[in-house]
C-alpha cells in the first residue's frame, strides 16, 4: 500500500542541496524532508531557517535534519554531497573523490533498508550515477542522474531568447554526458511542431553561425558561473524539483536525465543523458530519437568518454 505521506531524504546540504530544498518549500511540494550532511551543524541549521518559512510557504513541508537510518522509508533519496569542481576544474575531474564518498554514502543508505528512487546530481554525475547504481544494487530504473536535465534548460532558455519564442515552447535536447562531451540534437529539435530547420529557412535572419554559438555557450555556462561567483546551483536545484514532482506524482514525463543504456542508441552499460520517461517507479522508458550521422559519431564518443572513466575507477 502506498504510503500516505512522501518522504525525501537529502544528503548533502551544500549550496546544491540548500538551493533545492528552498525550492522545494516554495513550490509547494508536501510530506516530509530530511537533511543530512557530514557537516552536521549546516544540516540543523538549514532545517531551522527552512522551517522559519514554512508560515509563507504555499504548504506544508515537515523539515528536519536526521541521519542515514531515516532513509529506511524514504520515496526518494537526493544525492547533492561532494565536492563542487574549482575554476578551471572539468566535472570529469571529481570523479575518484567523489565516487569514494559515495561508495560510504551510498553503503550507508542501503543498510537503513533503504528501497525507493535515488536522485543523483553531484559530478560527475553520470560517472556517480553509475556508481550509485552498482554500491546500492538497486535495479537500474530506479536511479536517476540528473544527466543533461540543466543543460537541456539553458539550450531551451537560450534558443528561446535567440527566436524571441516562450522557452517552454522550445523541444529541443542535449544528449550524453553530462559535461564536456555532450551534443545539441538539431535533427530533433522544433518551435512548437515546426523543425527548427524548417524555422530557420522561412526566417533567413536566424543563421546557422548563431545557433552553433548557443550551442557552445550551453556547453561552457557552468565554466563561466563558476569563473563568475564561484558555483552553479539555482538551475540544477529547479531540475531537481522537476524530476522529483515527475516522480511523486507519477507523471510520466520526458526529461532528459542520466539513465542506464541497454542497447539503446547502439550503447550498453553506460549511464548518460537522454530523453527518459519518469514515473514513481524510476524510469519507464527511453526515447529514441532518429540521430543524424553525426550526432550518432558525437553520441558514440560521449559514451566512450564515460566508460574510459568507469574502467579506469573498476566500478
Ligand atoms: P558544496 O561544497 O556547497 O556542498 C557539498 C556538501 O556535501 C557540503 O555541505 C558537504 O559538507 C557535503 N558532504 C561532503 N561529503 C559528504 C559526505 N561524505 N556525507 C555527507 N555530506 C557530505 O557543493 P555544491 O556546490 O552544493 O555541489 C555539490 C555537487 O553537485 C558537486 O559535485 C557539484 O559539482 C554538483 N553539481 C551538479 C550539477 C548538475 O547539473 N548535476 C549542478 C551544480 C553542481
Ligand atoms: C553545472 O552544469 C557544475 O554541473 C554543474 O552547472
Amino acid at each position: 500500500m502506498q504510503k500516505e505521506i512522501n518522504k525525501i531524504v537529502l544528503v548533502g546540504t551544500g549550496a546544491v542541496g540548500s538551493s533545492y530544498a528552498f525550492a522545494l518549500l516554495n513550490q509547494g511540494i508536501q510530506g516530509e524532508l530530511v537533511l543530512i550532511d557530514v557537516n552536521k551543524n549546516k544540516a540543523e541549521g538549514d532545517a531551522m531557517d527552512l522551517n522559519h518559512g514554512l508560515p509563507f510557504a504555499p504548504s506544508h513541508l515537515k523539515i528536519r535534519s536526521g541521519d542515514y537510518s531515516e532513509c529506511k522509508n524514504a520515496d526518494i533519496v537526493v544525492l547533492t554531497a561532494g565536492a563542487p569542481q574549482k575554476p578551471g576544474e572539468t566535472r570529469l575531474d571529481l570523479a575518484e573523490k567523489n565516487t569514494a564518498i559515495y561508495k560510504e554514502i551510498v553503503g550507508e543508505i542501503m543498510e537503513s533498508g533503504f528501497n525507493g528512487i535515488f536522485l543523483v546530481a553531484a559530478n560527475p554525475v553520470d560517472i556517480l550515477s553509475y556508481a550509485t547504481w552498482k554500491f546500492s544494487g538497486l535495479p537500474k530504473e530506479r536511479i536517476i542522474g540528473s544527466g543533461t536535465i540543466l543543460d537541456t534548460a539553458r539550450f531551451r532558455y537560450m534558443l528561446g531568447h535567440y527566436f524571441n519564442i516562450d522557452t517552454r515552447n522550445i523541444h529541443a535536447y542535449i544528449i550524453g554526458e553530462h559535461g564536456d562531451s555532450e551534443l545539441p540534437v538539431w535533427s530533433n529539435s522544433s518551435i512548437g511542431v515546426v523543425p527548427i530547420k524548417e524555422w530557420m529557412a522561412k526566417n533567413p535572419q536566424y543563421k546557422k553561425e548563431d545557433l552553433d554559438d548557443i550551442f557552445i555557450h550551453v556547453r561552457n555556462a557552468a565554466y563561466e558561473i563558476i569563473e563568475k561567483k564561484g558555483a552553479t546551483y539555482y538551475g540544477i536545484a529547479m531540475g531537481l524539483v522537476r524530476l522529483t514532482k515527475a516522480v511523486l506524482g507519477d507523471e510520466h514525463s520526458v526529461v532528459t536525465i542520466s539513465t542506464y543504456l541497454d542497447g539503446e542508441y547502439g550503447h550498453e552499460d553506460v549511464f548518460i543523458g537522454v530523453p527518459a520517461v519518469v514515473t514513481r517507479n524510476g524510469i519507464k522508458t527511453i526515447i529514441e530519437m532518429n540521430l543524424d550521422d553525426e550526432e550518432q559519431e558525437k553520441f558514440s564518443h560521449s559514451v566512450n568518454t564515460l566508460k574510459d572513466i568507469i574502467k579506469d575507477l573498476q566500478l
